[in-house]
């Protein structure tokens, strides 16, 4: 890597990328920020940093290769840290073509612009260059109660048309490193929460219900099983990747934190209850169950021991600790959840959430 680093990220304006992007501009990283600005994308999330001369945006899409093999030609980055995709599973449920176009397509159009790229370096900077695609822990299906967790040796079995997507993504990954050399590595993370999450997601829209006193939708029984991990935790695993990670390894990164999506809806709803000051009754009334998701994964589970004694990763957030802070941030942030919560938003929940009452 050179003194300074460049990272060309992309997605750096939706909700893991923008809390990389922040983190790596406050450390002296130098960011090209590649993003479509999809319903996912909003530029509310850099508004700190709009004049740093240390992040570069660029409006623009992953599957325009000019546009990629520009950028790698003019900003000479150490990295590509690829984190734009389509993300949602319900989403895909409804239409997976916008998944299969920017999550298969738009993998295979950086991949081939990163192998030109990386091929043309001098040899001490190819060496150092990494292509890190962050993928999800979704691509490995879903474990019964007593199976033991995911690790990167784990079989491939993605159920959702997300999964599916991503999957495929990991797969020309994989392929690009063996069959053309090209220094990727790839990371499964769990089910991330924290700043700056659009509120279709569970851990932000659960929140903002509860704060407005509005229905609790939990899918099914609700005994599904996630592993929280939050966002700050993840992009500190992510920004170690990148400086440390071995070409063609694949690290799972989780939380430590599994716990059914009732306990967690829950748990948050006594927090909101802790926070607000209205009168009423406690807000875990408010937990209304809806008709499940298709394909609804049982339980995710990670096994990170392989990044703890790697790259000597740690996560510094508790579910406990997360949990508070983020519902503290999504009560100080009024002004950020009303820009995210109109337009697009409204349609979408109304599209998902009503069949299932
Ligand atoms: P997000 O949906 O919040 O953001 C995605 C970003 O990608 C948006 O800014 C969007 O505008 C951009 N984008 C979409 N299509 C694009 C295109 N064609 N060209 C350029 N930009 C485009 O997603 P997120 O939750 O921040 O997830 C980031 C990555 O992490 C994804 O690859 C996702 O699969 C993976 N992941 C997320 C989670 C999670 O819990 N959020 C868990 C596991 C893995
Ligand atoms: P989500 O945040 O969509 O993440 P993922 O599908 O990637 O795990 O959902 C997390 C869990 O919460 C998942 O089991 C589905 C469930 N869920 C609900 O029960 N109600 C909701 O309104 C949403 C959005 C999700």
């Amino acid at each position: 890597m050179t003194a300074v680093p460049t990272y060309l990220v992309t997605g750096g304006a939706g909700f893991i990328g923008s809390n990389f992007v922040l983190a790596q501009v406050a450390r002296g990283t130098r960011i090209v920020n590649l993003d479509a600005l999809t319903y996912a994308g909003n530029l509310a999330n850099l508004a700190s940093i709009a004049a740093d001369p240390g992040h570069t945006f660029v409006h623009g899409d992953i599957t325009d290769a000019g546009l990629v093999a520009s950028l790698l030609a003019t900003h000479q980055p150490d990295a590509i840290v690829h984190f734009a995709a389509e993300s949602h599973v319900d989403r895909s449920i409804q239409d997976a073509s916008a998944f299969v176009r920017t999550n298969v397509l738009g993998t295979h159009v950086l991949l081939d612009a990163a192998t030109r790229y990386w091929r043309g370096l001098p040899a001490a900077r190819a060496a150092a260059f990494r292509f890190v695609h962050i993928s999800t822990d979704e691509v490995y299906g879903s474990l019964g109660p007593a199976d033991p967790p995911f690790d990167a040796s784990s079989p491939y079995a993605p159920n959702s048309p997300y999964a599916a997507s991503k999957a495929a993504s990991d797969h020309f990954v994989r392929a690009y490193h063996r069959t053309h050399g090209l220094p990727a590595v790839t990371t499964h993370c769990s089910n991330n929460y924290g700043p700056l999450q659009l509120p279709e997601k569970l851990v932000p829209l659960m929140i903002l219900n509860a704060l407005r006193r509005l229905p609790l939708p939990v899918y099914g029984d609700g005994l599904n099983i996630r592993d929280w991990l939050h966002v700050e935790d993840h992009c500190a695993a992510i920004e170690l990747v990148t400086r440390h990670g071995r070409p063609g390894a694949v690290y799972t990164i989780g939380g430590g934190a599994e716990v059914t999506n009732l306990d967690l809806v829950q748990r948050l709803a006594d927090l909101v209850d802790g926070c607000a000051t209205d009168d009423g009754p406690p807000r875990r009334s408010l937990v209304t169950f809806v008709g499940d998701r298709p394909g609804h994964d049982r339980r995710y589970a990670i096994d990170d021991s392989a990044l703890r004694s790697e790259l000597g990763w740690r996560p510094r957030e508790s579910l406990e600790t997360g949990l508070r802070s983020t519902v503290r941030w999504y009560l100080d942030h009024a002004p950020w959840v009303d820009t995210v919560s109109s337009g697009e938003y409204r349609l979408w929940i109304e599209s998902n959430y009503a069949w299932r009452r």
